[in-house]
């Protein structure tokens, strides 16, 4: 049996008819970039998000850019955030002069830890930058406390999470500005690269607007330098399409967790691998599952794919490692948690589409793995 990592045939055969016609719509309408199709779908995430405005632009880790120059992030300030992320969440600080600030995870949520935020502020500290890792929120009471009692504003990567409850609040909603990803392989994934940033916030709304067509009041006057960040509008009618049906493919995606939890406790497993956590007031969207497995990740991935079976480390090296960020003059042992997550995280195929069947040879296979000691 061959079980991928991921599958989009199954999503996107159901949708097809739909799929096809809104795209006709658009090359008919001749309007490819923004316009009034990204205006309706910005409309439609802003009150899936419950925020008041969303703004699209051409990627997650522009999301991120255009959040921090909203910001007036600039050259000496400093971002606190986790070192256990994609790239791009310090990468758009580092972009803009400024410094990540890394504070390590919680080995439970593999999210920001809290408790240790308030200990890595200084006087150059302008931006809290948490990330909903996996499709699960940090652990935003506390961090919106740290926000209130600092006067630090929150910038949200909710680039795996869109969806996502914290005690009763979306992800995205929480912080001054919310970022999202549309890269297709996501919960709401496009035919391409697409981003968004949601907020309630209508100066910055208008900030982001601008800096998104190169900081332009008007297409040729310019107070300030933005980005070219556009979002198209073939993107956006594919991801209002599939926007219908994003709560049902986040319920199927929480249901196949719940069935491999199931599974793995059934067969013992739970001794040899961890199984993933969901903190109480957390509605997770389950972008990823992931276990964790203390000593042979790396032989395990290899033989799940031995077997036809699909699984990815998400992320194998913490960013405060990453060779560009020397100069932070960070070293190994800085954020043990993070590097132990880096270490003996493994992704597991789980998507909507995938079949009981399917999940029952990926807990078979790694039943018959020999864990040793
Ligand atoms: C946590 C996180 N932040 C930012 C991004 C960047 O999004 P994009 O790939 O759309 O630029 C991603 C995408 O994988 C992500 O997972």
């Amino acid at each position: 049996m061959k079980v991928p990592l991921i599958d989009l045939r199954g999503q996107h055969l159901s949708l097809r008819t739909q799929l096809i016609k809104a795209v006709e719509r658009v090359i008919d309408s001749q309007q490819f970039v923004l316009g009034s199709e990204v205006e309706a779908f910005e409309n439609k995430v802003a009150e899936y998000c419950t925020t008041e405005f969303a703004v699209g632009c051409a990627f997650g880790s522009d999301a991120l850019l255009l959040a921090l120059m909203a910001l007036d992030l600039k050259a000496g300030d400093e971002v606190i955030t986790t070192p256990f992320t994609f790239f791009a969440t310090a990468a758009a600080i580092a972009r803009l002069g400024a410094r990540p600030k890394f504070v390590d995870i919680e080995p439970q949520t593999y999210n920001l830890d809290p408790g240790r935020v308030e200990a890595a502020i200084t006087p150059h500290t302008r931006v809290l930058l948490p990330v909903h890792m996996y499709g699960q929120c940090t652990d935003m009471g506390r961090i919106l406390e740290i926000s209130n009692h600092h006067g630090l504003p929150i910038v949200e990567d909710a680039a795996q999470a869109i969806g996502a409850v914290s005690e009763g609040r979306r992800a995205g909603s929480m912080g001054q500005m919310g970022c999202l990803s549309f890269y297709p392989t996501k919960n709401l994934g496009g035919a391409g690269d697409g981003g968004m940033v949601v907020t309630s916030n209508q100066t910055f709304r208008d900030r982001l607007r601008r800096l998104r067509v190169h900081g332009g009041v008007t297409e040729y006057e310019h107070d300030e330098i933005g980005i070219n960040s556009r979002l198209d509008a073939l993107q956006a009618v594919v991801l209002k399409v599939k926007m219908d049906h994003l709560d049902e493919w986040s319920e199927a995606r929480r249901q196949k967790s719940l069935f491999y939890n199931r599974l793995f406790l059934e067969a013992g497993l739970d001794q040899k691998i961890t199984l993933p956590f969901v903190a109480p007031g957390n509605q997770h969207i389950f972008h990823q599952y992931v276990i964790r497995i203390p000593k042979h990740r790396d032989s395990l991935l290899k033989y799940l794919f031995e077997n036809g079976i699909g699984s990815k480390v998400y992320y194998p090296v913490p960013l405060h490692l990453q060779k560009c960020f020397d100069y932070l003059g960070h070293k190994n042992g800085d954020f043990p948690e993070a590097e132990r997550a880096s270490l003996e995280t493994l992704a597991l195929p789980c998507f909507p589409e995938l079949t009981e069947e399917q999940q029952l040879y990926v807990v078979e296979v790694i039943g018959k793995f020999p864990f040793g000691d």
